[in-house]
């Protein structure tokens, strides 16, 4: 499989490093603000820095109907360098994406970089030149939805992220929840397999 990396950088229009780091590190976001983007997005565990998500990804968002295309990420935060990597596995052909996202402070704004590392078919790598500038439009269409939540946010103030994912949308706390109550407390077999010597 080959592979393209791509480099995309934005600035914000404002220079708090804070705010820019939390909407970098924000997933709680994903569902309602690019919505046109994802299918699904559902966290698996969200312990510490690192989190582990699961993504139904339109790979033309700015279509009416868009391929879709399922991943699981493992996400690693390191706050103290304003940045995150992850890499995401396809569940379709198990390829890997590797994704950086860094914030750089200026004077007067922040640059986000974010370095991607796909893996491609022959057939897209071929036709990268068109096909890239699609992807990228995908990405101008989220950067969209965040710059306005980040102006949003720098006229708040707001350096904490609001959290707005039901505790449905963690397995880890589904499973908290649920395990002892439908299992170990009142377990009541349907079927019985009690296979004998
Ligand atoms: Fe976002």
């Amino acid at each position: 499989m080959k592979r393209i990396n791509i480099r995309r950088i934005t600035r914000t229009s404002q220079n708090d490093i804070n705010i820019a780091r939390e909407i970098i590190f924000d997933y709680t976001h994903f569902l309602y603000l690019h919505k046109s983007s994802f299918n699904d997005f559902r966290v698996i565990s969200d312990k510490k820095n690192t989190q582990i998500f699961y993504y139904e990804t339109k790979i033309f968002n700015w279509l009416p109907f868009s391929p879709v295309m399922k991943f699981i990420s493992i996400k690693k935060l390191i706050h103290e360098k304003n940045m995150f990597s992850q890499a995401y596995i396809n569940l379709k052909n198990k390829s890997i994406t590797y994704f950086k996202c860094y914030l750089k402070k200026t004077d007067t704004h922040i640059k986000i970089i974010n370095d991607f590392s796909l893996p491609v078919n022959k057939v897209t790598f071929l036709l990268r030149k068109i096909i890239v500038p699609l992807i990228n439009l995908k990405m101008n269409v989220m950067w969209k939805e965040d710059e306005e939540m980040l102006n949003l946010r720098n006229l708040n103030n707001e350096k904490d992220s609001v959290y707005c994912v039901p505790s449905t949308f963690n397995l880890e706390e589904i499973k908290e929840h649920n395990f002892q109550k439908l299992i170990e407390d009142n377990f009541e077999p349907d079927f019985l397999f009690d296979i004998k010597k």
